[in-house]
């Protein structure tokens, strides 16, 4: 595979807690931070349908409404195919995946009106469901593509022959992976799955690259410290820095809205470590030495 990133920017910005911040509910307000951004040079953005119950995407489609101008300059990453137990219409009310076509079809419909936008650059499935019809769910994808609707699919937190098996059943190539990786979960680049994402093509993007701030804590957190110090960087630059490290270099997609965070890694996104500074954070990380 190549080894230039599909996705040309330091990190992605992550929708998930948008619902949780007030401030930028106004659309107006919320225009203004897509447009820092975007003149950041940060124009992915990553949603997914149950995100603050699709209030997320609806928000940020409300933002685009009211500046047009930015519409065509993000690029987009959402999901489907989690029900939510208030969604499940059926006597049970339980959370489920459904990957038929009966189901993504209208979800990615819904997705493009809520977001307001005319394509989902990036389509993916949240979850493996066991239940997929891969010809089924790869036919609906396949067309999704087709009529410009999405520019193209991945999966997320799917296992190897999980996306081997759809991937199997499409014409389309399937571009990216979304899987849990980080300091706090590096088990993906030890049980076989991130070099299977890279073997396979599949461009890699990291959710929760900071644990979702749990980076920060305990003896993890004091290393992190100590060594941002020592490289005069911040913690959460070099956590991104221990990821940008790895082959294939996932591209990063965090979580946090503040201007002052997003700022700190930015300012953090050149910053390299040395083959030695990463096995004694992987060591700090995981409480035990290298064998
Ligand atoms: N595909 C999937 O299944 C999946 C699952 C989960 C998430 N995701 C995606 O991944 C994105 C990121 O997830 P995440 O929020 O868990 O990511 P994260 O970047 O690992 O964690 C963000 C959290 O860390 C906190 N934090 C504390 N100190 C920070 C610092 N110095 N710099 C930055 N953040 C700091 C933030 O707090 P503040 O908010 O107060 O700044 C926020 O609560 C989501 O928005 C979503 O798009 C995907």
């Amino acid at each position: 595979m190549s080894d230039s990133p599909v996705f040309d920017v330091p990190f992605m910005l992550g929708m998930m807690r948008l619902h949780e911040r007030e401030a930028l509910h106004t659309p107006e307000r919320l225009a203004d931070w897509i447009e820092a951004r975007l003149d950041q040079g940060l124009y992915w953005f990553d949603h997914a349908d149950i995100y603050g119950n699709r209030q997320g995407e609806s928000l940020f489609g409300a933002a685009l409404k009211r500046r047009p101008s930015l519409a065509g300059r993000v690029s987009v990453v959402t999901k489907a195919g989690i029900v939510t137990p208030g969604r499940d219409t059926s006597p049970h009310g339980i959370k489920h995946y459904d990957s038929s076509p009966t189901y993504l079809i209208p979800a990615i419909d819904d997705a493009l009106l809520r977001l307001g936008v005319d394509r989902l650059d990036h389509f993916l499935l949240h979850r493996p469901d066991p239940l997929m019809n891969a010809e089924a769910t790869a036919s609906a994808l396949d067309a999704a593509i087709d009529a410009g609707k999405v520019g193209a699919v991945g999966v997320s937190n799917f296992l190897p022959e999980q996306w081997r098996r759809l991937q199997s059943a499409m014409r389309h190539t399937l571009v990216a992976h979304q899987l849990q990786l980080s300091l706090a979960h590096p088990e993906p680049l030890f049980d076989g799955l991130y070099d299977a994402v890279l073997s396979d093509g599949l461009s890699p993007m990291a959710w929760s690259p900071l644990g979702g701030g749990t980076v920060f804590e305990d003896v993890l957190g004091a290393s992190l410290s100590r060594l941002a110090q020592a490289y005069s960087a911040s913690s959460s630059g070099l956590a991104l820095a221990w990821l940008r490290a790895l082959p294939g270099h996932p591209v990063p997609v965090i979580g946090t809205l503040k201007e002052e965070r997003i700022d700190e890694l930015l300012t953090a996104a050149r910053h390299d470590i040395d083959r030695a500074t990463w096995f004694a954070l992987l060591e700090e990380a995981r409480g035990q030495r290298v064998a």
